[in-house]
């Protein structure tokens, strides 16, 4: 009893300090953490949970995870406090009391949203990062595996890895991507034509709601199981662990990338793989990523676009292949390399390959300042379209601006839109995303490269979806569209963004909100919101 008391100590004197300083703000923060003390009633435990301000450890727990240091300057806005749960049950706690204490609450599993929505919210909040909650178990017998949300993608690849050289799982190509927002909202990656998004192979989960119980598949319902698997997180609940089919791949498979820049015919080559790659067999990936590089003319630019591939199979099987389907791209054997299929995404994600540690490294991708953008394409960009977007490159603010062309087809051509949240199936030549960024000490400029992206998606408006026009969720985008930042959000307000991510399923994403959080307890900028106001 004693040393609960002296746990608390700590908690009660911030209580009594923040009270002093007057505001209603510094009452609900001080009862918050009274609260949550309370509730976890240990002192070790305390300390390795919760992280207030004046913790030493507050900045590097915040900045941990921040992949878009756009959102790590002393302007953001900060959470009060920061609780990294050990146990399912701290997590219930942390649900009680910031709702008992009206707090918003920001999910953070890998910290890559776009936009920043898990760390930084503009009305008081706390953040609960699930870095403990990082386990990955795999169960090779019968091809499934458990990971939990906190895990990356590499840990998950890493794992398989680990047991299995034929046995992968189709998520995500950046191995510092969290599991719990990557699969919240579909996830597409190397094996998409193959065999579909990360969300089509997950069969169960595990969620805590906004009342604190504890759901899998059986007890949550399919209604909710499938809003779950795309419709976004931050929305339903806070997703614990997932329970995933894994697929099978060979022992060796091929990797090649051609450079094409603009006094090599890029143009012509760009339009034609238009029409090849959504079509080519499952088993090939040809991507395309869009830069600016320095040319061969000395103190000239040029645009390059890096045709980077995945085959399922040996070399000697793709090189005829290529030539025969696509000759514009003169893929020779020396462009190309065998190897396990880990690998293979540390080389599609441009990561190092020294070893496949680097899978587990958090940092194997550069922290960078960006803004991005996405769209879809469902018929070909003509010559003269592709010319106007390539020039764009040339400008002065595209020196840290780039275009991923991801091919669709193949599976995505066989889900039906409404199998899942994620409707862009059918019909989708390919999945555009362009981004920009800019160096730290440019921060005050930021408004010239984001006025940039911004009219290159205006550009592309005339050769990708309308009505609306499609963006995928996980490349989070707050220019399409916003909930109010406090109060209650309308359908319709929420349609303007809610039908560009997800088309009609936007409307069975509301109800099932309506029906699980009526209270709107998990919300942000753009999560669903219920029917009516709470
Ligand atoms: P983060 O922790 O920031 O969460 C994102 C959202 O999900 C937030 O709203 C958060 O509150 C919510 N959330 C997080 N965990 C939750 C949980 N357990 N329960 C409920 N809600 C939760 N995408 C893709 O499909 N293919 C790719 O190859 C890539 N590659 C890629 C590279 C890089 C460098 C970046 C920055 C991003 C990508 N992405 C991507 C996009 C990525 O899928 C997207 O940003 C995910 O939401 C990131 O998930 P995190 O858990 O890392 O983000």
């Amino acid at each position: 009893m004693k040393f609960l008391q002296y746990s608390v100590l700590p908690f009660l004197l911030v209580v009594v300090i923040l009270s002093l300083s007057g505001p209603t703000l510094a009452h609900s923060h001080g009862d918050f953490l009274h609260c949550l003390s309370l509730h976890l009633a240990n002192s070790s435990t305390i300390s390795k949970v919760i992280y207030m301000r004046n913790n030493p450890l507050y900045s590097s727990v915040l900045n941990a995870s921040i992949q878009n240091t756009r959102f790590s300057t002393p302007a953001t806005p900060k959470p009060l406090a920061i609780i990294t749960p050990l146990k399912t049950s701290h997590i219930q706690s942390t649900i009680y009391c910031s709702k008992k204490h009206g707090l918003q609450l920001r999910i953070r599993s890998g910290g890559h949203d776009f936009e920043g929505l898990s760390y930084v919210s503009e009305v008081p909040f706390v953040i609960l990062d699930l870095l403990n909650f990082r386990t990955v178990k795999v169960d090779t017998k019968n091809k499934v595996a458990w990971v939990q949300s906190g895990a990356t993608l590499g840990e998950l690849y890493y794992g398989i890895a680990a047991k299995t050289k034929t046995l992968a799982f189709p998520a995500g190509i950046c191995p510092t991507v969290g599991i719990g927002g990557h699969f919240s909202g579909g996830g597409y990656g190397i094996l998409v034509r193959k065999y579909g998004l990360a969300a089509d192979h997950i069969i169960d989960a595990q969620l805590i709601d906004a009342n604190g119980r504890i759901l899998d598949r059986k007890s949550m319902g399919e209604d909710l199981f499938w809003a779950i698997r795309g419709g976004g997180g931050n929305t339903f609940g806070i997703v614990l662990a997932w329970k995933i089919k894994l697929v099978p791949v060979p022992v060796v498979v091929t990797v090649f990338t051609v450079n094409k820049n603009l006094e090599q015919n890029v143009t012509k080559i760009l339009h034609r793989w238009q029409y090849i790659a959504h079509k080519l067999p499952d088993d090939l990936y040809v991507d395309v990523g869009i830069t600016k590089v320095s040319s061969s003319q000395a103190g000239k630019k040029t645009v390059q676009a890096a045709f980077t591939a995945l085959f399922l199979g040996g070399v000697d099987e793709l090189i005829p292949l290529v030539q025969e389907r696509f000759p514009e791209l003169g893929l020779a054997k020396e462009n190309c390399s065998e190897m396990s299929w880990a690998e293979s995404v540390l080389y599609l994600g441009r990561a190092p390959r020294t070893s496949l540690d680097m899978l587990l490294d958090k940092n194997v991708i550069p922290r960078t300042i960006f803004k991005a953008k996405s769209d879809y394409v469902k018929e070909p960009i003509p010559e003269s379209g592709i010319e106007g977007f390539l020039s764009m490159f040339l400008e002065k603010e595209a020196d840290f601006a780039s275009m991923l062309m991801v091919p669709f087809g193949g599976k995505m051509e066989e889900i039906p839109e409404n199998e899942l949240p994620y409707p862009h199936r059918a019909g989708n030549l390919f999945q555009a995303s362009y981004i920009v960024g800019w160096r730290k000490e440019e921060n005050a400029e930021s408004g010239k490269y984001i006025s940039w992206i911004r009219r290159f998606y205006s550009y592309m408006a005339t050769y990708v979806s309308k009505s609306p026009r499609e963006a995928y969720f996980n490349y989070r985008d707050l220019d399409i569209g916003s909930n109010n930042i406090s109060g209650y959000t309308s359908y319709q307000q929420a349609s303007i963004w809610g039908f560009k991510y997800f088309k009609n399923n936007f409307k069975r994403l509301v109800q099932v909100k309506t029906m699980v959080d009526p209270m709107n307890f998990f919300r942000n900028e753009q999560s669903i919101p219920p029917l009516s106001s709470p």
